[in-house]
């Protein structure tokens, strides 16, 4: 039987000798003294397997480790890339078309409904908690978490949706809202617009001379001239801008176009005749554009005034419960005629304002509402606009829709010619190249250039549009003569 030493062992396995002798002594207990101490041969066997065997775990502890290494980095990349591609791509959902409520709609999306109310605010829309949404406020609320949405329904044909590039007045809204969103310090409070509604003939008109008669905000010489629908009064140092009835249309379109003008609805109903059917629509209207109101019951001083009988049609006619019914209407006794009340709708007036916490850019370029247009003799196209943002000021460019121009004039409610229009303030605007569109939105911008390339640019689109209406429409009569 032959002998190893220690130290030629150690170098057939590529190991120091000292290494050696501590495996030796744990392993096989066997206590050598010194690198020349010899081996039996069956010993120095059965070292090289044991080494061998140690080394090959060594191998795949290490080899598991590595991989496990690499997964856990696998994983780390991964996470990243969904966490990058999660705030990059546009989520789906599909909802059923049915009681869509913000509180259901907010938990698909997985965002609090409290900040949903607060975005849309930011973005001009009024949102109650739990309210019910039509499909547009859907989309459009879930638009803005890069969600869409498609509904269960099998009714629902695929919409052709345009380009948002082609569309310039969307972009130009679109530039607002990112200024709602980005320069939030930048936001004040501005007087609430109020927009007076209600059946023929319930005294709409006369309701807003006997505010305008008793709360001008400066008394002028040889009475009042309106020249324009709209006016401003102060009440307790506040300012509330009124407007007369813009027509049903205006809220659906105003809305449509980015810019609501009307924070406040006063929803007036003749406590002699009750609710009417005009009474209904103009409910109607300010509900679905997300708009409080207040309803003044008018007429109080007739002999035939009902005013329980109008609560009660309220309830039954237009699901509003006044608050001393304990609802949340807000609901007032008025009489146009005798100015009886009147006070008191101011104060609620300034009350839903404040609850509103109506916000705007109050500085910067303008943009404004068109709410009248018309063309005078004299002074040429004109258009009547409620500034939303900003200051418009004489010599601005903007444009408007289709038309475009330079404010050569502004002439205030009490017929002043004024150089600067602050939010919420009424001024009729000369300067218009053509008789800009009813509930347009005016848009200062940065030159006459510019005004005049979008202004041309959206009317192009709107003549290819009424062309292509058109030639549906000579197809139709076509077929129909066969
Ligand atoms: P349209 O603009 O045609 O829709 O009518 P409106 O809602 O503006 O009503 P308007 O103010 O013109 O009033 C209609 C009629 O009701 C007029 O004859 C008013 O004098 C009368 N009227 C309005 N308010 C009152 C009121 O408080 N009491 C009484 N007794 N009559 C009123
Ligand atoms: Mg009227």
């Amino acid at each position: 039987m032959s002998k190893t030493r220690v130290y030629e062992i150690a170098k057939e396995l590529g190991m120091n000798s000292k290494e050696l002798i501590e495996i030796l002594q744990e392993e096989f207990d066997i206590q050598v003294k010194s690198h020349m101490s010899t081996l039996e041969d069956e010993t120095v066997e059965a070292i090289k397997e044991l080494i061998e065997e140690m080394r090959e775990t060594k191998k795949t502890e290490k080899k598991h480790k590595d991989l496990s290494k690499d997964a856990k980095e696998l994983s780390k990349e991964e996470e990243e890339i969904t966490e990058l591609t999660e705030e990059r791509t546009i989520k789906e959902i599909r909802l059923s078309e049915e009681n869509l409520t913000l509180d259901k709609l907010a938990k698909v999306i997985g965002v609090e409904q409290n900040d949903i109310i607060k975005d849309m605010f930011l973005k001009g829309k009024i949102l109650r908690p739990g309210q019910e949404l039509d499909k547009n406020t859907v989309e459009e609320i879930a638009l803005s978490y890069n969600t869409i949405v498609s509904f269960d329904s099998p009714k629902i044909e695929p919409e052709v949706v345009e380009s948002d590039e082609e569309d310039l007045e969307l972009q130009l809204a679109k530039r607002w809202i990112e200024i709602y969103e980005k320069e939030q310090d930048r936001l004040t409070n501005r007087p609430p617009v109020v927009t007076i509604m209600g059946h023929v003939d319930h005294g709409k008109t006369s309701l807003l001379d006997a505010i305008r008669h008793s709360h001008l905000a400066e008394k002028e010489e040889g009475g009042i001239t309106q020249s324009i629908g709209a006016y401003q009064i102060e009440y307790k140092g506040e300012k509330i801008t009124f407007i007369d009835t813009p027509g049903h249309e205006a809220f659906t379109e105003m809305r449509a176009r980015g810019a609501q003008v009307t924070d406040i609805v006063v929803l007036v109903i003749a406590a002699d005749d009750g609710v009417m059917p005009q009474t209904i629509e103009a409910c109607n209207h300010a509900k679905s554009a997300n708009v409080p109101i207040i309803v003044a019951i008018n007429k109080i001083d007739k002999p035939n005034a009902n005013i329980d009988l109008t609560k009660q049609q309220m309830v039954s006619k237009l699901n509003l419960v006044p608050e001393d019914w304990g609802g949340d209407t807000i609901t007032v006794p008025i009489s146009a005629k005798t100015s009886k009340g009147i006070d008191d709708l101011l104060e609620m007036i300034i009350l839903v304002a404040e609850l509103q916490d109506i916000k705007c850019i109050p500085d910067g370029k303008a943009r404004a509402v068109i709410i009248e247009s018309k063309v005078d003799k004299a002074m040429g196209p004109l258009g009547t606009v409620i500034v939303k943002d900003g200051i418009l000021k004489t010599g601005d460019d903007f444009v408007a829709g289709a038309t475009y121009g330079r404010v050569r004039r502004m002439i205030n409610d009490k017929g002043q010619s004024v150089d600067e229009a602050t939010p919420s303030t009424p001024v009729q605007v000369l300067g218009f190249n053509d008789v800009p569109s009813m509930h347009s939105i005016l848009y200062v911008v940065d030159s006459k250039d510019e005004a005049r390339t979008i202004a041309e640019k959206i009317r192009q689109r709107e003549l290819e549009k009424s062309q292509s209406s058109n030639k549906r429409h000579i197809k139709l009569e076509d077929i129909m003569e066969m």
